[in-house]
């Protein structure tokens, strides 16, 4: 079987639930602290082996590429001022993988933005990262990405992040059915985007992390529109799921999904209180607030 190198980090989507910030401002840019979501997104594809990550942009998204970029003029002035260390970050950041970027031109949905990746991936499995998502885990030298690449390296087929969320929530996700075959891990049988709670298989739902197998394509390019219009990821899987094994993984730990106001903030306090710099003060403040 061979191993997971790649990454496609979908960043193209308007992010209405963040307006009037995400008008010009991509809410992958937006900061935990002092680093973009994306940053922290890319750094768990590297913690989990990735060399290679292709990331799927759109119209108002170009600072994302700013980021990831050299800036030799801004690299200059950090050298004249004896700015080591913030320009060892720099450059850090800048050499953790090889990063490409592609527009995804109309929204057309997670499975019309996995399609432009086809070319890039070629035919080994592959990662999936939200790009406004992320993901700490207990342990943090098995980032999720990593848990799921062993779980394809090791049974083949695709794999996906679980997470269990309350009844009333399972319409805001993709749900998982199947059988526990080991202890959280579930070979599927059933994936369902965004069902009601009276049908819903279970409240398994996939939180923003997957490793797909190359066959996917093939299924997204035969999968008719779905949810809300668009060409939904999950029909793809359910297709595949006929012909290759898909996993689902329960993993402990904790999902920011900074797309929503209320979320970002909680995940701004989280960072913050484990920041080096600000972590006592934000405790301290905290403390005092009523
Ligand atoms: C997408 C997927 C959904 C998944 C969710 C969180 O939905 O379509 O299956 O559960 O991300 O990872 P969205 O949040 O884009 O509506």
């Amino acid at each position: 079987m061979s191993k997971v190198r790649k990454a496609v980090i979908p960043a193209a989507g308007y992010g209405t639930r963040f307006l009037p910030i995400s008008k010009a401002v991509p809410k992958e840019m937006l900061p935990l602290v002092d680093k973009p979501v994306i940053q922290y997104v890319v750094e768990e594809a590297v913690a989990s082996g990735i060399t290679d990550i292709l990331i799927v942009i759109s119209r108002s998204k170009r600072a994302i590429e700013e980021h990831f970029h050299p800036a030799f003029d801004l690299e200059t002035e950090l050298e004249a001022k004896g700015r080591a260390d913030d320009l060892a970050q720099l450059r850090q950041m800048q050499s953790m993988a090889r990063i490409h970027f592609i527009w995804q031109p109309k929204m057309g949905g997670l499975g019309d933005a996995i399609l432009y990746a086809r070319d890039h991936v070629g035919d080994e499995p592959f990662a999936v990262l939200l790009g406004d998502t992320v993901v700490t885990t207990e342990d943090s030298s098995r980032p999720v990405t990593r848990q799921l690449a062993d779980v394809v390296e090791k049974h083949g087929g695709s794999a996906v992040a679980l997470q269990e969320v309350p009844l009333e929530k399972v319409s805001r996700y993709g749900i998982l059915g199947g059988t526990e075959i080991a202890p959280g891990l579930i070979r599927a049988d059933q994936f369902i985007e965004k069902p009601k709670p009276e049908a819903t298989p279970s409240r398994l739902a996939v939180s923003a992390r997957y490793v797909l197998s190359p066959a996917i394509f093939a299924h997204l390019e035969k999968t008719p529109k779905g949810k809300g219009g668009e060409l939904q990821l999950t029909d793809a899987m359910a297709s595949l799921m006929q012909e290759e094994a898909l996993h689902g993984l329960r993993y402990e730990g904790q999902r920011h999904d900074i797309g929503n106001k209320l979320d970002f903030i909680k995940a701004n306090v989280h960072f913050g209180l484990q920041h080096p710099e600000i972590g006592a003060a934000l405790r301290e403040h905290l403390a005092q607030l009523h």
